[in-house]
């Protein structure tokens, strides 16, 4: 059948019209543009941060002290001083009394390295040898140990530091006193016999070699050596003795305090002046020993100082704060005392002490 004209015209114009508003549509529509996925980018795990080394203060201490007993005047100030330093300065102080003996120590020192809580071991030692089990046992437990009062015959590398008297030294220097002494008493002989400290301890044995050091160059003998155990009755005792085998002795070599005051009895009791008939030397220079310096019966005492924790506490800090500088051995300064210094002074001196 034949289209009109008009009618194809028509149809052409429609489809054209058709066609170009497709493509109209297209050309303005905006692009759809979807978004990038968004790709979270993986959480990032870090390193907890490392915790800041710890750095431990007075407060931070747990001790175990184990001292050896409280067999003098000078042993009642070095524990009064740990005492009441730990109580000013906020260490927790675990004390233990081993009575003078080293077994006591011994299990002392194995039951503060099994205690959890105690992270320092400060000894005073009552021999030079006895403690390797336990130092090792503390080493392997990594618990600071520091030594007080006395050295012991252990490797350097068991302990973190010993901080005490050079008991050498003062042997020196009371060897020197008693030169003085017997010099200043025109004797014509030089014997003096010797109270010594608790045997095995390092004060006893250093001050024992230090006196016999110096003693050569006065011309001094010891002509006896006996023990007093630091204590007054046991050295009155054994000056008695000395005096029966002897009655030639012009000196007294006393470990500390206590021992010479028992040998001023038992030189008393004889019929003797202490000062003039015999020289006396003693060791600690304690209120009590003062009390003789002053009445002229014991010549010189030389100075032992007990007053050592806040040293060892110090210290103490320091080895838990992984400190390496600190020195293996810290000793004490001390001085001495003299009969001849006179009364005034030696009292205006024992005012301002602090034992
Ligand atoms: O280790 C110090 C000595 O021990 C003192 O001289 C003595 O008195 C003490 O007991």
């Amino acid at each position: 059948m034949m289209m009109s004209r008009t009618l194809r015209i028509a149809l052409t114009l429609s489809a054209a019209a058709i066609l170009a508003g497709c493509s109209s549509s297209a050309a303005t529509t905006a692009p759809v543009v979807t978004a990038p996925p968004v790709v979270t980018a993986p959480p990032v795990v870090t390193a907890p941060p490392s915790a800041a080394a710890k750095v431990f203060t007075l407060k931070d201490l747990t001790v175990g002290f184990i001292q050896t007993g409280s067999e003098s005047g000078w042993r009642a100030a070095n524990t009064a001083s740990f005492k009441e330093t730990a109580a000013t300065e906020g260490v927790t102080l675990k004390f233990y009394d081993a009575q003078n003996k080293l077994e006591n120590q011994v299990s002392a020192f194995h039951t503060f390295v099994q205690d959890p809580s105690v992270n320092v071991i400060i000894l005073a030692a009552l021999d030079v040898t006895g403690y390797d089990t336990v130092l090792a046992e503390a080493k392997a437990a990594k618990k600071l140990v520091v030594l007080e009062d006395r050295r012991i015959d252990a490797d350097s590398s068991m302990y973190y530091t010993y901080i005490g008297s050079d008991f050498i030294n003062e042997g020196h220097e009371g060897a020197k006193a008693m030169c003085d002494l017997l010099t200043a008493a025109k004797v014509t002989k030089k014997n003096v016999v010797e109270i010594s400290g608790a045997v095995g301890a390092s004060a006893g044995i250093d001050r024992a070699k230090g006196f016999r050091e110096n003693m050569g160059a006065c011309g001094i003998t010891v002509t006896a050596t006996q023990t007093g155990n630091w204590g007054v009755p046991e050295s009155k005792a054994v000056m008695e003795a000395f005096l029966k085998q002897s009655k030639d002795i012009q000196g007294v070599f006393a470990h500390n305090d206590e021992e010479a005051i028992g040998a001023i009895q038992a030189i008393k009791e004889a019929g003797l002046v202490p000062g003039k008939d015999i020289q006396v030397v003693g060791f600690d220079a304690t209120a009590d020993g003062f009390k003789y310096l002053i009445s002229g019966e014991m010549g010189a005492d030389i100075e032992c100082n007990p007053l050592l924790a806040p040293q060892v506490f110090d210290a103490a800090v320091k080895g838990l704060n992984g400190d390496t500088t600190v020195p293996k051995w810290i000793p004490s300064q001390e001085g001495q005392f003299f009969a001849a210094q006179g009364a005034p002074a030696l009292n205006d001196i024992l005012k301002t002490r602090k034992y």
